[in-house]
């Protein structure tokens, strides 16, 4: 039999699923939105976890002894969570197939979906609050250690009979929700062709290396650079693909950035009429983590020749 007592149990439930409810609203506030796989998980958790397991485990074996002790069924504090108990299933009524269309591709749900899910949200974490801190305490002080076994042996064998592990299995789903409902950079919103070609039409020529400093990415393959680069450079050492005369500085500016003690190295150089600014970046995860070293290369002489002021559209535009 499982160690924890029954409210110990059920709070657990209560716990995981306001972390589910904290990423979806995450999720659903950004603007990429959630995912259609995000949503099918959510779809499957609160129909078949929450609705259909954690609800059925208080009224299949709480909420009967709670009546035998005493408290009545049609009013007070047990009438007013089955009320909450059928006005969630309404809610979830509509939630689901929202949330099947928009899995299936249909964004045009999205507002509805977003509107149920909160409605969902709203009424259960108020409900999760009403058990947790009235009708559970009042639970432990009405029902007899044997009785308060029992209904662990009820929620075991509720689980049970919905297959092996399913607890487990419905935790390991909602983390997954959690976890994809971080909110991440918004370039997580874009496809990868776009932001391809976001990169590829800055002014500015772009090459990376990785914190093994193995060239992994440079900008602009098909145009005209300042910097020609081919791709065969993919994957080689930054140290094999740098003149060994100027090799001592790039080790040098690779050293610092991995110490954290510089945040940029800069030259500029005359190349016929181009001033070439280039410059080198350490770049951090969000905490702070040594990614690699992007170079960004510029010909600043049209820039550094700007004089005056243009408020309007050139007509040679
Ligand atoms: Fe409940
Ligand atoms: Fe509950």
């Amino acid at each position: 039999m499982t160690s924890e007592r029954w409210d110990e149990l059920l709070r657990q439930d209560h716990e995981v699923t306001e972390r589910v409810f904290a990423a979806m609203e995450a999720r659903f506030a950004s603007a990429a939105g959630p995912s259609p796989a995000q949503v099918m998980r959510l779809v499957r958790y609160l129909q078949d976890y929450v609705d259909r397991c954690h609800n059925q485990k208080e009224e299949q074996h709480l909420f009967p002894r709670l009546e035998r002790a005493g408290m009545p069924r049609d009013a007070g504090p047990l009438g007013v969570m089955l009320h909450e108990h059928r006005q969630a299933e309404q809610i979830l009524a509509s939630l689901v197939p929202l949330g099947r269309a928009f899995a299936a591709g249909d964004r045009s749900v999205l507002p509805d979906l977003r509107a149920a899910f909160e409605a969902y949200a709203a009424l259960c974490k108020d409900h999760f609050w009403k058990e947790g801190d009235i009708l559970y305490p009042a639970a432990l002080r009405m029902l007899t250690d044997a009785e308060g076994e029992e209904i662990v042996r009820g929620i075991d064998a509720l689980e049970a009979s919905l297959g092996e592990g399913t607890r487990e299995r419905y935790y390991r789903m909602a983390q997954e929700i959690i976890e994809e409902g971080e909110l991440r950079d918004l370039a997580y919103g874009l496809e990868r062709d776009v932001l391809a070609a976001i990169l590829n039409t800055l002014p500015v020529e772009l090459s990376f290396i990785d914190h093994e400093d193995r060239v992994r990415y440079f900008s602009h393959e098909h145009g005209e650079k300042i910097f020609p680069r081919s791709r065969g450079a993919i994957g080689m050492e930054v140290q094999n693909c740098h003149p060994q005369k100027s090799l001592h500085l790039v080790n040098r500016i690779i050293a610092d950035f991995k110490a954290g003690t510089r945040d940029v190295a800069e030259f500029w150089i005359d190349m016929g009429e181009r001033k070439v600014h280039i410059r080198y970046w350490p770049v951090r995860s969000p905490d702070g983590r040594y990614l690699g070293t992007l170079e960004t290369v510029q010909d600043v002489a049209a820039i550094r020749a700007l004089a005056g002021e243009r408020r309007l559209l050139d007509a040679a535009a």
